[in-house]
């Protein structure tokens, strides 16, 4: 099993992931099911290949392997310091990779479609860990088992996504997933540069979601029940003139007309577009969301690993 996009999942998969989750977030708590949980996956390996920048991803999946008790292998700045520098192509540096008999490869790329394109010349299962400003469907998964955790639901929920949506492939796939489920209504909030592009939109029209794009943060965020904020993707702006289009800043006035019930998700890194102050905050939750990251990506080994 790859995993390319959001939209392969189906909710009961999504709902085996989550229980899978929650049990490996159990087995922390207990020394003897940590040290069995070590033992499941002795003897196979996770290569993973970072030709981007990253924090959460990487190392929440080297530790996901890690805590299965696999062996990694790793390049964290393949860009510059693999073949890739040389002039190898994505597609050549992964058949050579495919020979030498990994159990799963995380990949993530610059190019949209990477993932997906190594997917077609690897016999190892690709996980997508962000293609481009495609899809990072692992993050999606992560967020809706953080939605999940603090509403106790995935349907009937207003979801206020926000900041650079054009190149933000976090709120791409997590918008893909939202749909998945009935009446959700999802309110995009960006400059109109930085909008939702059409081939979300038209998903989202296609699995009768409601949706709406504004400029207008504070009507947005009184009806939330999840604020999803994103920063401006500076690194795949084709337009500079866009650079000085801020994605919006929630701060203490935004916490005030924001409804008690909701939560604060951010898939990280922030760049200033919420205040740290913000932090203190109960509803702000986006470091608990990275932390469930870890055991999302065990659940997600242990699934794709299960089948082999
Ligand atoms: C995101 C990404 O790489 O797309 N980071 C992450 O994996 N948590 C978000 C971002 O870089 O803005």
């Amino acid at each position: 099993m790859n995993v390319l996009t959001a939209e392969q999942f189906d909710t009961d998969e999504m709902q085996e992931i989550f229980d899978s989750t929650l049990q490996f977030m159990g087995n922390e708590s207990s020394s003897a099911l940590r040290r069995e949980t070590a033992q499941r996956f002795v003897g196979r390996q996770l290569c993973s290949l970072f030709y981007e920048p990253s924090t959460r991803t990487r190392l929440s999946f080297e530790g996901a392997a890690a805590k299965l008790g696999m062996g990694v292998v790793s390049t964290e700045n393949a860009a510059t310091f693999s073949s890739a520098a040389k002039g190898e192509t994505l597609e050549d540096s992964i058949q050579v990779i495919d020979e030498y008999n990994f159990d799963v490869i995380v990949l993530r790329h610059p190019r949209t479609g990477s993932a997906a394109h190594a997917a077609a010349v690897s016999s190892v299962p690709i996980i997508n860990a962000g293609d481009g400003k495609g899809e990072h469907p692992t993050q999606a998964l992560l967020d809706a088992f953080t939605i999940d955790n603090y509403h106790k639901r995935l349907d009937n929920l207003n979801v206020v996504i926000g900041g650079d949506l054009k190149h933000g492939r976090t709120a791409r796939s997590l918008a893909t997933l939202l749909a998945k489920y009935p009446d959700n209504n999802l309110t995009f909030v960006s400059v109109p540069e930085l909008q939702m592009e059409s081939d979300i939109l038209d998903k989202l029209k296609e699995h009768g979601t409601k949706h709406e794009e504004t400029t207008e943060v504070y009507d947005a965020l009184r009806h939330a029940d999840v604020v999803y904020w994103t920063r401006l993707q500076t690194e795949r702006l084709e337009n500079p003139d866009h650079a000085g289009a801020n994605s919006y800043t929630l701060d203490q006035a935004a916490l005030e007309v924001l409804p008690e019930h909701a939560i604060i998700m951010h898939p990280l890194p922030r760049v200033g577009e919420i205040t740290t102050d913000v932090d203190h905050d109960p509803r702000a939750v986006y470091f608990k969301q990275a932390g469930f990251g870890l055991y999302v990506r065990m659940a997600l080994i242990d699934r794709i690993l299960g089948e082999q």
